[in-house]
Protein backbone atom coordinates (compact mmCIF):
# COMPACT_ATOMS: atom_id res chain seq x y z
CA UNK A 1 0.00 0.00 0.00
CA UNK A 2 1.68 3.42 -1.25
CA UNK A 3 2.47 5.87 2.09
CA UNK A 4 -0.12 8.14 0.50
CA UNK A 5 -3.37 5.57 0.92
CA UNK A 6 -2.28 3.78 4.08
CA UNK A 7 -5.06 4.61 6.96
CA UNK A 8 -4.16 6.60 10.01
CA UNK A 9 -3.92 4.36 12.54
CA UNK A 10 -2.43 6.06 15.73
CA UNK A 11 -1.08 2.51 17.07
CA UNK A 12 0.86 2.02 13.98
CA UNK A 13 2.51 5.60 14.26
CA UNK A 14 3.65 4.54 18.03
CA UNK A 15 4.60 1.26 17.41
CA UNK A 16 6.85 2.36 14.54
CA UNK A 17 8.11 5.26 16.42
CA UNK A 18 8.61 2.45 19.69
CA UNK A 19 11.10 0.63 17.30
CA UNK A 20 12.78 3.35 16.13
CA UNK A 21 11.97 4.35 12.82
CA UNK A 22 11.77 7.82 11.60
CA UNK A 23 8.39 9.11 11.19
CA UNK A 24 7.33 11.04 8.14
CA UNK A 25 5.92 14.52 7.92
CA UNK A 26 2.08 12.75 6.79
CA UNK A 27 2.59 10.33 10.19
CA UNK A 28 3.27 13.17 11.92
CA UNK A 29 0.48 15.68 11.13
CA UNK A 30 -1.83 13.26 11.21
CA UNK A 31 -0.72 12.14 14.92
CA UNK A 32 -0.78 16.13 15.84
CA UNK A 33 -3.97 16.44 14.58
CA UNK A 34 -5.73 13.34 16.25
CA UNK A 35 -4.64 14.99 19.49
CA UNK A 36 -6.95 17.93 19.03
CA UNK A 37 -10.03 15.88 16.79
CA UNK A 38 -9.91 13.38 19.41
CA UNK A 39 -8.86 10.72 16.99
CA UNK A 40 -5.63 10.23 19.52
CA UNK A 41 -6.91 9.22 22.64
CA UNK A 42 -5.43 10.30 26.26
CA UNK A 43 -3.40 6.57 25.96
CA UNK A 44 -1.92 7.15 22.74
CA UNK A 45 -0.97 9.99 23.37
CA UNK A 46 0.99 9.22 26.48
CA UNK A 47 2.39 6.34 24.53
CA UNK A 48 3.61 8.34 21.72
CA UNK A 49 5.57 10.74 24.24
CA UNK A 50 7.23 7.57 25.70
CA UNK A 51 8.52 6.38 22.45
CA UNK A 52 9.71 9.48 21.25
CA UNK A 53 11.47 9.95 24.84
CA UNK A 54 12.86 7.08 24.59
CA UNK A 55 14.34 7.19 21.18
CA UNK A 56 14.42 10.41 20.41
CA UNK A 57 13.27 12.65 16.61
CA UNK A 58 15.59 13.18 14.03
CA UNK A 59 16.39 16.72 13.14
CA UNK A 60 13.49 16.06 10.11
CA UNK A 61 11.23 15.04 12.79
CA UNK A 62 11.31 17.71 15.05
CA UNK A 63 10.87 19.89 12.64
CA UNK A 64 8.03 18.27 11.13
CA UNK A 65 6.43 17.71 13.89
CA UNK A 66 6.85 21.05 15.31
CA UNK A 67 5.29 22.69 12.33
CA UNK A 68 2.16 20.07 13.00
CA UNK A 69 1.72 21.67 16.09
CA UNK A 70 2.13 25.03 14.88
CA UNK A 71 -0.60 24.27 12.51
CA UNK A 72 -2.96 22.55 14.63
CA UNK A 73 -4.47 25.84 15.20
CA UNK A 74 -4.46 29.64 13.84
CA UNK A 75 -1.12 30.62 13.01
CA UNK A 76 -1.33 35.20 14.03
CA UNK A 77 -1.38 37.21 10.67
CA UNK A 78 0.18 40.87 11.88
CA UNK A 79 -0.69 42.14 8.84
CA UNK A 80 -4.25 42.12 9.32
CA UNK A 81 -3.81 44.96 11.85
CA UNK A 82 -1.18 46.41 9.84
CA UNK A 83 2.02 45.31 11.72
CA UNK A 84 4.70 43.65 9.06
CA UNK A 85 8.64 43.86 8.97
CA UNK A 86 11.22 42.36 10.86
CA UNK A 87 10.50 43.77 14.17
CA UNK A 88 8.10 41.50 15.96
CA UNK A 89 10.23 39.29 18.29
CA UNK A 90 9.80 37.05 21.11
CA UNK A 91 11.63 36.41 24.10
CA UNK A 92 11.06 32.91 25.98
CA UNK A 93 13.03 30.94 28.60
CA UNK A 94 13.09 27.69 28.90
CA UNK A 95 12.13 28.11 32.57
CA UNK A 96 14.36 27.97 36.16
CA UNK A 97 13.62 29.04 39.86
CA UNK A 98 13.54 33.54 39.54
CA UNK A 99 13.98 33.31 35.96
CA UNK A 100 10.41 34.15 35.53
CA UNK A 101 10.31 37.57 36.10
CA UNK A 102 12.65 38.70 33.25
CA UNK A 103 10.41 38.82 30.47
CA UNK A 104 8.50 41.35 32.41
CA UNK A 105 11.29 43.71 32.19
CA UNK A 106 12.41 42.75 28.75
CA UNK A 107 8.91 43.52 27.11
CA UNK A 108 8.52 46.67 28.00
CA UNK A 109 12.34 47.92 27.52
CA UNK A 110 12.48 46.50 24.06
CA UNK A 111 8.77 48.11 23.11
CA UNK A 112 9.73 51.43 24.44
CA UNK A 113 12.81 51.24 21.81
CA UNK A 114 10.48 50.46 19.04
CA UNK A 115 10.73 46.72 18.80
CA UNK A 116 7.40 44.80 19.07
CA UNK A 117 7.30 41.56 21.51
CA UNK A 118 3.96 39.87 21.47
CA UNK A 119 4.37 37.14 24.31
CA UNK A 120 2.43 33.59 25.08
CA UNK A 121 3.52 32.91 28.22
CA UNK A 122 3.10 29.64 30.59
CA UNK A 123 2.14 29.23 34.26
CA UNK A 124 4.71 27.33 36.65
CA UNK A 125 4.25 23.86 36.98
CA UNK A 126 6.50 22.36 39.87
CA UNK A 127 9.78 24.11 41.09
CA UNK A 128 9.67 27.02 38.61
CA UNK A 129 7.12 29.53 38.00
CA UNK A 130 5.76 31.20 35.37
CA UNK A 131 5.19 34.64 33.59
CA UNK A 132 1.41 33.95 33.85
CA UNK A 133 1.59 33.44 37.57
CA UNK A 134 2.96 37.09 38.23
CA UNK A 135 0.79 38.73 36.30
CA UNK A 136 -2.12 36.75 38.13
CA UNK A 137 -0.34 38.50 41.32
CA UNK A 138 -1.72 41.59 39.82
CA UNK A 139 -5.68 42.52 40.69
CA UNK A 140 -7.65 42.81 37.48
CA UNK A 141 -4.65 41.64 34.80
CA UNK A 142 -6.56 39.76 32.09
CA UNK A 143 -4.27 37.01 30.87
CA UNK A 144 -6.76 34.95 29.01
CA UNK A 145 -7.88 37.87 26.57
CA UNK A 146 -9.12 37.76 23.08
CA UNK A 147 -6.38 37.21 20.46
CA UNK A 148 -8.02 40.49 18.93
CA UNK A 149 -6.90 42.11 22.23
CA UNK A 150 -3.84 40.71 22.38
CA UNK A 151 -3.07 41.92 18.86
CA UNK A 152 -4.33 45.56 19.65
CA UNK A 153 -2.33 45.89 22.92
CA UNK A 154 1.29 44.63 20.81
CA UNK A 155 0.18 47.19 18.19
CA UNK A 156 -0.83 50.27 20.38
CA UNK A 157 1.98 49.70 23.29
CA UNK A 158 4.52 47.26 21.98
CA UNK A 159 4.39 43.88 23.91
CA UNK A 160 1.83 42.25 25.41
CA UNK A 161 2.19 39.07 27.91
CA UNK A 162 -0.57 36.63 27.91
CA UNK A 163 -1.66 32.56 28.72
CA UNK A 164 -1.52 30.67 25.75
CA UNK A 165 -4.92 31.05 24.19
CA UNK A 166 -7.07 28.06 22.65
CA UNK A 167 -6.79 28.15 19.41
CA UNK A 168 -3.08 28.90 18.90
CA UNK A 169 -0.82 25.66 18.75
CA UNK A 170 -3.98 23.93 20.70
CA UNK A 171 -2.32 20.25 20.44
CA UNK A 172 0.34 21.24 23.16
CA UNK A 173 -2.48 21.06 25.59
CA UNK A 174 -2.90 17.61 25.55
CA UNK A 175 0.32 16.36 24.70
CA UNK A 176 2.15 17.91 27.71
CA UNK A 177 -0.76 16.96 30.21
CA UNK A 178 0.26 13.45 28.87
CA UNK A 179 4.14 14.17 29.27
CA UNK A 180 3.56 15.60 32.93
CA UNK A 181 1.61 12.46 34.28
CA UNK A 182 3.87 9.48 31.77
CA UNK A 183 7.11 11.26 32.78
CA UNK A 184 8.20 12.43 29.50
CA UNK A 185 8.65 16.14 30.46
CA UNK A 186 12.46 16.22 30.45
CA UNK A 187 12.88 14.74 26.36
CA UNK A 188 14.09 17.10 24.12
CA UNK A 189 12.39 16.97 20.93
CA UNK A 190 9.03 16.78 23.16
CA UNK A 191 10.39 20.39 24.67
CA UNK A 192 11.33 21.72 21.22
CA UNK A 193 7.98 21.33 19.82
CA UNK A 194 5.98 22.71 22.67
CA UNK A 195 8.21 25.49 22.86
CA UNK A 196 8.68 26.55 19.22
CA UNK A 197 5.05 25.41 17.95
CA UNK A 198 3.82 28.34 20.01
CA UNK A 199 6.01 30.83 19.47
CA UNK A 200 5.59 30.37 15.81
CA UNK A 201 2.27 30.21 16.03
CA UNK A 202 2.35 34.05 17.23
CA UNK A 203 3.54 34.88 14.16
CA UNK A 204 6.91 36.32 15.10
CA UNK A 205 9.62 36.73 12.79
CA UNK A 206 12.57 36.65 15.14
CA UNK A 207 13.81 34.94 18.90
CA UNK A 208 15.66 35.64 21.61
CA UNK A 209 16.11 33.32 24.32
CA UNK A 210 17.76 31.67 27.15
CA UNK A 211 18.58 28.34 27.81
CA UNK A 212 19.11 27.97 31.49
CA UNK A 213 21.13 25.15 33.25
CA UNK A 214 21.49 24.34 36.70
CA UNK A 215 19.92 23.47 40.01
CA UNK A 216 17.47 25.39 39.31
CA UNK A 217 16.34 25.39 35.50
CA UNK A 218 14.61 22.38 33.60
CA UNK A 219 17.91 21.34 31.92
CA UNK A 220 20.05 20.24 34.51
CA UNK A 221 23.45 20.49 33.22
CA UNK A 222 25.23 22.84 30.37
CA UNK A 223 25.48 19.84 27.98
CA UNK A 224 21.94 19.58 28.17
CA UNK A 225 21.30 23.13 28.07
CA UNK A 226 23.50 22.76 24.59
CA UNK A 227 21.54 19.82 23.66
CA UNK A 228 18.07 21.72 24.18
CA UNK A 229 19.57 25.22 22.47
CA UNK A 230 20.60 23.58 19.06
CA UNK A 231 17.64 21.39 18.93
CA UNK A 232 15.23 24.90 19.25
CA UNK A 233 17.69 26.03 16.57
CA UNK A 234 17.46 24.12 13.88
CA UNK A 235 13.45 24.22 14.53
CA UNK A 236 13.67 28.03 14.01
CA UNK A 237 16.25 27.39 11.12
CA UNK A 238 13.58 25.22 9.89
CA UNK A 239 10.59 27.38 9.97
CA UNK A 240 13.01 30.18 8.43
CA UNK A 241 12.85 32.29 12.24
CA UNK A 242 16.01 33.72 12.79
CA UNK A 243 17.13 32.81 16.34
CA UNK A 244 19.86 33.78 19.21
CA UNK A 245 19.66 31.43 22.57
CA UNK A 246 21.66 32.50 25.53
CA UNK A 247 22.75 29.53 27.45
CA UNK A 248 22.76 30.88 31.19
CA UNK A 249 23.53 29.75 34.55
CA UNK A 250 20.40 28.94 36.69
CA UNK A 251 22.86 27.08 39.28
CA UNK A 252 22.18 30.02 41.91
CA UNK A 253 18.79 31.69 42.16
CA UNK A 254 18.37 34.51 39.91
CA UNK A 255 17.65 38.15 41.17
CA UNK A 256 16.42 38.77 44.18
CA UNK A 257 13.53 36.60 44.81
CA UNK A 258 11.11 33.74 44.31
CA UNK A 259 7.46 33.89 44.15
CA UNK A 260 4.81 35.79 42.31
CA UNK A 261 3.44 38.75 44.22
CA UNK A 262 7.47 39.03 45.26
CA UNK A 263 8.55 39.25 41.85
CA UNK A 264 6.18 41.71 40.36
CA UNK A 265 7.67 44.56 43.29
CA UNK A 266 10.79 43.28 42.00
CA UNK A 267 10.03 43.97 38.35
CA UNK A 268 8.94 47.42 39.78
CA UNK A 269 12.00 48.05 41.76
CA UNK A 270 14.21 47.47 38.54
CA UNK A 271 12.16 49.36 36.00
CA UNK A 272 11.88 52.25 38.47
CA UNK A 273 15.95 52.27 38.94
CA UNK A 274 15.20 51.57 43.11
CA UNK A 275 17.22 48.05 43.08
CA UNK A 276 18.55 46.23 39.88
CA UNK A 277 20.35 42.89 41.24
CA UNK A 278 23.71 42.44 39.40
CA UNK A 279 22.42 39.39 37.39
CA UNK A 280 19.46 39.92 36.52
CA UNK A 281 20.77 43.17 35.38
CA UNK A 282 22.99 41.38 33.07
CA UNK A 283 20.91 39.36 31.89
CA UNK A 284 18.57 41.93 30.96
CA UNK A 285 20.33 43.73 29.31
CA UNK A 286 22.12 40.39 27.14
CA UNK A 287 18.70 39.45 25.90
CA UNK A 288 17.74 43.14 24.73
CA UNK A 289 20.83 43.90 23.41
CA UNK A 290 20.63 40.54 20.91
CA UNK A 291 16.95 41.60 19.91
CA UNK A 292 17.98 45.15 19.05
CA UNK A 293 20.88 43.43 17.02
CA UNK A 294 18.23 40.94 15.57
CA UNK A 295 15.69 43.84 14.76
CA UNK A 296 18.27 46.24 13.20
CA UNK A 297 17.79 48.92 15.97
CA UNK A 298 21.63 48.51 16.64
CA UNK A 299 24.59 47.49 14.38
CA UNK A 300 26.27 45.39 17.54
CA UNK A 301 25.80 44.20 20.69
CA UNK A 302 27.95 47.35 22.68
CA UNK A 303 25.79 50.15 20.98
CA UNK A 304 22.56 47.99 21.81
CA UNK A 305 23.52 47.97 25.49
CA UNK A 306 23.96 51.89 25.25
CA UNK A 307 20.20 52.23 23.89
CA UNK A 308 18.64 49.61 26.51
CA UNK A 309 20.42 51.38 29.43
CA UNK A 310 19.16 55.01 28.03
CA UNK A 311 15.57 53.73 28.00
CA UNK A 312 15.79 51.86 31.66
CA UNK A 313 16.83 54.95 32.70
CA UNK A 314 14.82 57.40 31.17
CA UNK A 315 11.73 55.41 32.64
CA UNK A 316 9.99 54.66 29.75
CA UNK A 317 10.41 50.93 29.89
CA UNK A 318 8.53 51.57 33.24
CA UNK A 319 5.75 53.48 31.96
CA UNK A 320 5.70 51.08 28.73
CA UNK A 321 4.91 48.35 31.86
CA UNK A 322 2.75 50.71 33.25
CA UNK A 323 0.60 50.75 29.92
CA UNK A 324 0.26 47.24 29.26
CA UNK A 325 -0.80 46.55 32.90
CA UNK A 326 -3.46 48.85 32.42
CA UNK A 327 -4.10 48.31 29.05
CA UNK A 328 -5.10 44.35 30.31
CA UNK A 329 -7.39 45.73 33.42
CA UNK A 330 -4.87 45.81 36.02
CA UNK A 331 -4.40 49.53 38.32
CA UNK A 332 -2.83 52.70 36.27
CA UNK A 333 -1.02 53.26 39.54
CA UNK A 334 0.96 49.81 39.90
CA UNK A 335 3.59 50.85 39.74
CA UNK A 336 3.87 54.41 42.02
CA UNK A 337 1.99 51.99 44.56
CA UNK A 338 2.66 48.60 44.31
CA UNK A 339 1.95 48.00 48.18
CA UNK A 340 -1.45 49.38 47.80
CA UNK A 341 -2.19 46.26 45.23
CA UNK A 342 0.53 43.49 46.04
CA UNK A 343 -0.22 42.15 49.35
CA UNK A 344 2.31 40.57 52.57
CA UNK A 345 2.16 37.31 53.50
CA UNK A 346 1.44 37.21 57.32
CA UNK A 347 4.80 36.29 58.45
CA UNK A 348 7.63 37.93 56.93
CA UNK A 349 11.44 37.30 58.77
CA UNK A 350 15.28 36.39 57.92
CA UNK A 351 16.36 33.14 57.77
CA UNK A 352 19.97 33.24 59.10
CA UNK A 353 22.40 29.94 58.33
CA UNK A 354 23.24 27.94 61.38
CA UNK A 355 26.67 28.06 59.11
CA UNK A 356 29.08 30.31 58.97
CA UNK A 357 31.66 31.61 56.00
CA UNK A 358 30.67 31.75 52.06
CA UNK A 359 27.77 30.74 50.11
CA UNK A 360 29.10 28.71 48.08
CA UNK A 361 26.62 26.03 46.24
CA UNK A 362 22.75 26.30 46.30
CA UNK A 363 19.87 23.74 45.53
CA UNK A 364 17.20 25.89 43.61
CA UNK A 365 15.61 22.43 43.22
CA UNK A 366 15.36 22.09 46.92
CA UNK A 367 14.60 26.31 47.22
CA UNK A 368 11.90 26.03 44.47
CA UNK A 369 10.75 22.69 46.15
CA UNK A 370 10.46 24.39 49.56
CA UNK A 371 8.59 27.45 48.40
CA UNK A 372 6.08 25.23 46.64
CA UNK A 373 5.43 23.31 49.59
CA UNK A 374 3.98 26.61 51.12
CA UNK A 375 1.76 27.28 48.12
CA UNK A 376 4.58 29.72 45.94
CA UNK A 377 3.95 27.48 42.98
CA UNK A 378 2.01 24.14 42.10
CA UNK A 379 1.93 20.31 41.37
CA UNK A 380 -1.31 20.36 39.49
CA UNK A 381 -2.19 22.89 36.46
CA UNK A 382 -5.79 23.84 38.10
CA UNK A 383 -3.95 24.05 42.03
CA UNK A 384 -3.96 27.64 42.95
CA UNK A 385 -1.45 29.28 43.85
CA UNK A 386 -1.03 31.79 46.97
CA UNK A 387 0.56 35.16 45.33
CA UNK A 388 1.92 36.89 48.49
CA UNK A 389 4.42 33.96 49.50
CA UNK A 390 7.86 33.17 48.36
CA UNK A 391 11.36 34.43 49.12
CA UNK A 392 13.27 38.11 49.03
CA UNK A 393 16.90 39.59 49.29
CA UNK A 394 18.55 36.35 48.19
CA UNK A 395 22.01 35.88 49.03
CA UNK A 396 24.36 35.06 46.12
CA UNK A 397 27.64 32.86 45.67
CA UNK A 398 30.09 34.32 47.20
CA UNK A 399 28.16 35.99 50.09
CA UNK A 400 28.86 35.87 53.36
CA UNK A 401 27.18 33.65 56.38
CA UNK A 402 26.49 34.74 59.83
CA UNK A 403 24.60 35.25 62.70
CA UNK A 404 23.96 39.52 60.92
CA UNK A 405 23.59 38.00 57.26
CA UNK A 406 20.62 35.96 56.51
CA UNK A 407 20.44 33.86 53.47
CA UNK A 408 16.75 35.20 52.66
CA UNK A 409 13.83 36.51 53.95
CA UNK A 410 11.15 34.14 53.90
CA UNK A 411 7.16 35.41 53.40
CA UNK A 412 5.10 32.32 54.84
CA UNK A 413 1.71 31.99 55.10
CA UNK A 414 2.05 30.74 58.66
CA UNK A 415 4.33 30.30 61.47
CA UNK A 416 4.56 26.94 61.12
CA UNK A 417 4.80 26.86 57.12
CA UNK A 418 7.88 29.59 57.88
CA UNK A 419 9.52 27.18 59.75
CA UNK A 420 9.57 23.77 57.51
CA UNK A 421 10.22 25.94 54.79
CA UNK A 422 13.53 27.50 56.78
CA UNK A 423 14.62 24.34 57.42
CA UNK A 424 14.44 23.21 54.13
CA UNK A 425 15.98 26.49 52.40
CA UNK A 426 18.79 26.35 55.24
CA UNK A 427 19.46 22.48 53.72
CA UNK A 428 19.54 23.61 50.25
CA UNK A 429 22.73 25.91 51.17
CA UNK A 430 26.21 25.06 51.07
CA UNK A 431 28.97 27.39 52.65
CA UNK A 432 32.68 27.64 52.26
CA UNK A 433 35.45 28.75 54.24
CA UNK A 434 36.70 30.70 51.57
CA UNK A 435 34.44 32.87 49.27
CA UNK A 436 33.61 30.88 45.99
CA UNK A 437 33.71 32.49 42.47
CA UNK A 438 30.17 32.74 40.82
CA UNK A 439 29.66 31.80 37.23
CA UNK A 440 28.52 34.28 34.59
CA UNK A 441 25.29 34.72 34.32
CA UNK A 442 25.35 34.03 30.25
CA UNK A 443 27.93 31.40 29.40
CA UNK A 444 27.31 31.25 26.00
CA UNK A 445 25.87 32.44 22.69
CA UNK A 446 24.28 29.92 19.53
CA UNK A 447 22.47 31.54 17.01
CA UNK A 448 20.82 30.25 13.77
CA UNK A 449 23.33 32.35 11.80
N1 LIG B 1 8.15 25.30 28.21
C1 LIG B 1 7.16 24.88 27.38
O1 LIG B 1 6.36 25.66 26.90
N2 LIG B 1 7.09 23.57 27.10
C2 LIG B 1 7.95 22.66 27.60
O2 LIG B 1 7.84 21.51 27.29
C3 LIG B 1 8.97 23.12 28.46
C4 LIG B 1 9.06 24.46 28.76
Amino acid sequence: MSVASRPFLPQDVIRRKRDGETLDQRDLKQFVDGTVSGAVSQAQIGAFTMAVYLNGMSRQERIDYTLAMRDSGRVIDWATVGLEGPTMIDKHSSGGVGDEKVSLIVAPLVAACGIRMPMISARGLGHTGGEIDLLEAIPGYDTVPTTAAFMNTVKDIGCAIIAPTPDLAPADKPIFYARDVCATVESIPLITGSIMSKKLAAGINGLVMTVPFGSGAFMKTEARAVELAESLLDVARGAGVPMTALISDLTQVLGDSVGSGLQIREVIRFLTGEYREPRLLEAVLALVSETFVMGGLAANLETARGIAWQHLEDGSAKDRFARMVLAFGGPADLVDLPERYIRDAPVIRPVYLEKTGFVSQMDCYAIGSALLGIGASRTRPQDDIDHTVGASSFASVGSTMDATHPFCILHAPSEDAWERCSEALTAAVKCSVTPAEPLPVIRSRLSTD
